[in-house]
């Protein structure tokens, strides 16, 4: 795969791992890294060999935050033209499973970004915030909204209006985050959590995934009703077939992807 510039690429097996790595400015999203992470990730999307993408950044910061020198001299038509951070939508929107592996800051994007990720595994180091309030704006990859639907209202108000940073035992109270790690193992949990999704159907995963992403879109009847048609389709599959007789066989389920 091409050199990136500010971030890292590797494959593990079928864990694709997207590193972000601008350590002189604590992973500060700028256009280029997000340019080169929506693309990194929408090649891994596209490949049928990855079947999880794991983001994590350094142990000091996941990323803290949207980079702040490069928005500074940006005026309102700049940033309306351009439609700055429209860009993340296409991360947001990939069919692989991501899993967001934060250690240090995740602050304004970076909290934004470990929030467009399916789960959210955390060092005991990790904390979390929205401090664009201080810098006289707000959250804009989605934090008012992304943030609000994770953890409710009052605290996203608190954190949002306040600009304040939360630790990792708030976060995980909060629902934020799935788990908590030691810091020093985190890529190595972030992997085998991955790993064990990239080890099923291909195909229900992406079910599963799209059924739980429609909780956030629709209402719970219409929620349901989508997830029950899903759940019908899975039937057509060859691995919902194959799951079913290994269960029924005691035995591993060897699973094609189709
Ligand atoms: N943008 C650009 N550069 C950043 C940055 C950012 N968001 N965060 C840190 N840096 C740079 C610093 O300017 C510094 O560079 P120099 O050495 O060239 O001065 C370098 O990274 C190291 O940072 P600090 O010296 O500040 O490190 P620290 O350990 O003293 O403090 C910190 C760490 C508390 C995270 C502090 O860096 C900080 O407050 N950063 C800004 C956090 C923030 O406000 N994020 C929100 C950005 S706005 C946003 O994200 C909008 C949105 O929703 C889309």
């Amino acid at each position: 795969m091409s050199a990136y510039e500010t971030i890292l690429i590797e494959r593990r097996g079928r864990v694709g791992v997207i590193t972000l790595n601008r350590p002189h400015a604590l992973n500060a999203l700028n256009s280029t890294l997000m340019r080169e992470v929506v693309a990194a990730a929408t090649d891994f999307d596209r490949d049928r060999g990855i079947g999880a993408i794991v983001v994590t950044g350094s142990e000091k910061a996941f990323a803290a935050g949207a980079d702040i020198k490069e928005m500074a001299s940006q005026g309102y038509a700049d940033v309306l033209l351009a439609d700055w951070f429209a860009d993340w939508d296409r991360f947001a929107a990939l069919r692989t499973p991501t899993v967001a592996a934060v250690a240090g800051y995740a602050l304004g994007g970076g909290c934004e970004v470990a929030m467009m990720c399916d789960l959210l595994l955390a060092a005991e180091n990790a904390k979390f915030g929205q401090p664009e309030i201080t810098l006289g704006t707000i959250p804009g990859i989605g934090g008012s909204q992304r943030l609000t639907r994770a953890v409710g209202k009052s605290k996203a108000m608190d954190l949002i209006l306040t600009g304040r940073m939360m630790g990792v035992e708030e976060a995980e109270r909060a629902g934020l985050v799935a788990r908590v790690v030691p810091t020093e193992r985190l890529l190595e949990e972030a992997l085998e959590v991955a790993d064990k999704i990239a080890s099923m159907s291909l195909p229900a995963v992406y079910a599963a995934k799209e059924a739980v992403a429609e909780a956030f879109e629709s209402t719970l009847s219409d929620g349901v009703r989508f997830e029950r048609r899903t759940f019908h389709a899975t039937f057509a599959l060859a691995d919902r077939a194959e799951g079913m007789a290994a269960f029924t066989e005691k035995r591993k389920p060897n699973f094609t992807h189709s």
